[in-house]
């Protein structure tokens, strides 16, 4: 489904030389919850940017569904981004826009009539559990509400993959929970294979059947989560697992 190979980003600037992600493999496989996790500043949001065709890496390569991605024409890595959900961090949500015109924005964008538009909104708003709030408006929501609505825009176009960038970051541990269910009701009902960033251990250990380990801008271990939990080598995995340091047999 997603494989990358060697992706390496460099961001050069007035104030240096930042290698936000240095050679890093990772493979998803079509119906995983995929979890990537790294403290502030490992990379995950570069690597997010990267997999999602919203920046080129400085080396390395890309392939989604088989297709090389840095063979594609920007006008064609357009059209295969429309296949891909993504979920920012900070819901990213209009203001000015009634909960339904939110989920409604993709598929103006991609031209589809407006009484289809209005109908798969709709139908998404209630899948997300939101079928009551189409009027409402964004700051009338709680958090855990407008993640919804970012959730149901990002499966406006029908995409397999969801990408979603600390999704459960902003909210407390019992809406975090109701939107995990959701994911994993998303992953099980739909069959849309789900890459999860977070800082959260408890994120992956609930939802996630494999986990890459992001430190330091270079993947630190990856593996099914059962077993890099129960058995984690790279320092990093023991540390967000609040295990300490220190261990290195
Ligand atoms: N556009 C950019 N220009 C320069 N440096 C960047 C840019 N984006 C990210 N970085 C740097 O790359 C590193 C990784 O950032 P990021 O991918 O956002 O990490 P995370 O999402 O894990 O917190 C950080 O040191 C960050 O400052
Ligand atoms: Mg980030």
């Amino acid at each position: 489904m997603i494989r990358t190979e060697g992706l390496t980003k460099v961001y050069e600037s007035k104030s240096g030389r930042q290698e936000a992600l240095q050679d890093v493999s990772i493979h998803v496989d079509k119906g995983d919850i995929f979890g990537i996790i790294g403290m502030s500043g490992a990379g995950k949001s570069t690597l997010l940017r990267l997999i999602g065709m919203l920046e080129q890496p400085t080396s390395g390569k890309v392939w989604i569904q088989g297709q090389d991605v840095s063979m594609l024409t920007q006008g064609q890595q357009k059209e295969q981004r429309k296949k891909l959900g993504i979920v920012f961090q900070g819901y990213n949500l209009l203001m000015q826009k009634t909960v339904r015109e939110n989920v409604e924005f993709p598929l103006r964008l991609s031209k589809t009539p407006r009484t289809q538009r209005r109908e798969r909104a709709q139908e998404l708003l209630k899948v997300v559990g939101l079928g009551d709030r189409e009027g409402a408006y964004p700051a009338q929501l709680s958090g855990g509400q407008k993640q919804r609505v970012a959730i149901a825009r990002a499966l406006a176009p029908n995409p397999e993959l969801l990408l979603l960038d600390e999704p459960t970051s902003a909210l407390d541990s019992f809406t975090t929970a109701s939107i995990l269910e959701l994911l994993q009701d998303l992953n099980k009902r739909m069959g849309i294979t789900i890459v999860i960033i977070t800082h959260e251990i408890g994120v992956v250990e609930r939802v996630c059947n494999k986990t890459a380990v992001l430190d330091l801008s270079r993947v630190a271990e990856q593996g099914y989560t059962s077993e890099v939990m129960a058995n984690p080598r790279a320092e990093a995995t023991r540390r967000l697992l609040g295990l300490g340091g220190g261990f290195h047999g």
